[in-house]
C-alpha cells in the first residue's frame, strides 16, 4: 500500500554500486530517493567556491550554514542546486571529490545536513536513502538496511570507467576516502547491526536490485 511510511537504507563504499541500485529500487518502488552524498559534495563545491581553507573547521561549519541547498529526489533525475545554481556535474569533479572527506568529517556540517535528510525522509513517504550513516545515524528505524560492499579492486574499477579515469589513481583515491570515511569520529561509515550485508563484486546490479525487492516483498506484506 503506497500510503504507508516505508524508508530503504543503503549504506556502503563508494563503487559499491549504492547509487544505480538505490534509484532502481527507488524507481520500482515508485518511491523517491535521496543522495546524501550529494549534499557533502553540494556543501563541498561552496566551500572551494570561497575559498575556504580545509583545515577551517569552524569557517566550513559557517559555508554550511549559509548556503542555500536544494535537492530532488526524483529517482529517474536527480538534480541538486547551490544558491540556485545547478551543480550535478560540478559536484562529481576531481576537486570536490578530493576535498568531501574533510568537509563530511565536520560535526557541525553533519548535523544541519543530518536534520535536512530526516526531513527530507519525513516529508516523503516511500523513500530509499543512500549514503554512509542511513542506517546507523540518519533513519535507525528504516524497514530495511542494505550494506553494500565490493572489492577494492572492482570498486576502482567501476569508478575509473565511470569517470574515464586511470585505475591506479583512482584506487588510491578510493583507499584513502575510504580510510577517511571509516575512521573520522562523526559518524563513521559503519554497517548497522540489522543490515543485510550484499556483496556486489560478483553480482550483477540487476541480481542485486532483485533481491532487495524480493526482501522489501516481505517488509511491506
Ligand atoms: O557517496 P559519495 O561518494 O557521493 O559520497 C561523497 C562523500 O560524502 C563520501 O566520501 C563521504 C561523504 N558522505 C558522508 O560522510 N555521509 C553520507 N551519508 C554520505 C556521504
Amino acid at each position: 500500500d503506497e500510503g504507508r511510511q516505508l524508508v530503504v537504507a543503503v549504506d556502503g563504499p563508494s563503487g559499491s554500486g549504492k547509487s544505480t541500485i538505490s534509484r532502481r529500487v527507488a524507481q520500482a518502488l515508485n518511491a523517491r530517493y535521496l543522495d546524501t552524498g550529494a549534499m557533502y559534495r553540494a556543501v563541498t563545491y561552496a566551500v572551494l567556491r570561497d575559498n575556504v581553507d580545509l583545515r577551517d573547521a569552524d569557517k566550513i561549519a559557517a559555508v554550511a550554514e549559509d548556503v542555500q541547498l536544494s535537492i530532488g529526489t526524483d529517482p529517474t533525475s536527480p538534480h541538486i542546486s547551490v544558491d540556485g545554481i545547478g551543480v550535478d556535474r560540478e559536484i562529481r569533479g576531481p576537486e570536490v571529490t578530493q576535498a568531501v572527506s574533510a568537509v563530511s568529517a565536520v560535526p557541525a556540517v553533519r548535523a544541519l545536513l543530518v536534520a535536512r535528510q530526516r526531513e527530507i525522509i519525513a516529508e516523503s513517504g516511500r523513500i530509499v536513502v543512500e549514503g554512509r550513516d542511513i542506517g546507523t545515524v540518519v533513519a535507525p528505524g528504516a524497514d530495511l538496511k542494505v550494506y553494500l560492499t565490493a572489492d577494492a579492486a572492482e570498486r576502482a574499477r567501476r569508478r575509473s570507467s565511470e569517470n574515464a579515469t586511470n585505475q591506479a589513481a583512482t584506487a588510491a583515491d578510493l583507499a584513502r576516502r575510504d580510510r577517511l570515511d571509516s575512521t573520522r569520529a562523526a559518524d563513521p561509515l559503519r554497517q548497522a547491526e540489522d543490515a543485510v550485508v550484499l556483496d556486489t563484486t560478483e553480482l550483477g546490479i540487476g541480481e542485486v536490485v532483485e533481491r532487495l525487492q524480493r526482501m522489501l516483498d516481505k517488509v511491506t506484506a
